[in-house]
């Protein structure tokens, strides 16, 4: 799969919806990726440097109209910008592998399908600002919406700008990037997320395992 990619590293991400367990499978993902004994960078979206920290906080933190799709694009994309600056290249340079809570799909989902940006500005954006740093691998997790912002407002915590934008919205990302996936099946795997932690982790070994074929030989 890595013929393709222009960097020597390899590059996974995951996305999907709210409450779908990301930070828990990243986890997981990691963990045996290091047992294998590869140097694995472990990051987020938005985030993952210093200044793109600083932007996150101000995304998802505070009533649901503080910014428009548009405005939050931009900050998106300035995030993310300086997070392949600092941390994505440098480390997919010196062949280390990035595992990465969320990219530019979640743009795509959050301020195109379900924002209403335009798709054709986003890619326009997504050309200057990523380029051919494009994952290797999108692990999309995917489960009800209703169960997943369930589960995401248990959580409780301060960072729910997103979750409070209603059910609508949620529904027409999800089915932004169930598109997205089934438009380029080589990159994408669907995972269903509504089922136990063990069962989601084992079957997203297995698509990576698959998807890889320098892991087969460790
Ligand atoms: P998280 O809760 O998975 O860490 O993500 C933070 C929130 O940011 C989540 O509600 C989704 C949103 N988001 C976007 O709207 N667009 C983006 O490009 C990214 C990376 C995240």
């Amino acid at each position: 799969m890595n013929k393709l990619s222009a960097h020597q590293g390899r590059f996974i991400v995951f996305e999907g919806g709210e409450g779908a367990g990301k930070s828990t499978q990243v986890k997981a993902l990691v963990a045996k990726l290091r047992a294998q004994g590869l140097e694995v960078v472990q990051t987020r979206e938005p985030g993952g440097s210093p200044g793109a920290e600083a932007l996150r906080d101000l995304l998802v933190r505070g009533d649901a109209t503080r910014w428009s799709p548009m405005s939050e694009l931009l900050m998106m994309y300035a995030a993310r910008a300086d997070h392949l600056e600092k941390v994505i290249r440098p480390a997919l340079e010196r062949g280390a592998w990035v595992v990465c809570d969320r990219f530019a799909d979640s743009s795509r989902a959050y301020q195109g399908a379900g924002g209403g940006v335009a798709p054709a500005f986003i890619e326009q954006v997504d050309e200057a600002v990523v380029g051919h740093t494009q994952p290797d691998l999108v692990l999309v997790l995917d489960m009800p919406v209703e169960a997943g912002l369930r589960r995401a407002h248990s959580r409780g915590d301060a960072e729910n700008r997103f979750e409070s934008k209603g059910v609508v919205f949620h529904e027409r990302l999800r089915a932004g990037f169930l598109k997205r996936a089934a438009q380029a099946p080589d990159r994408y795997r669907v995972i269903d997320a509504d089922r136990e932690i063990e069962t989601i982790s084992a079957d997203i070994w297995s698509h990576v395992h698959g998807a890889f074929a320098d892991l087969r030989g460790v």
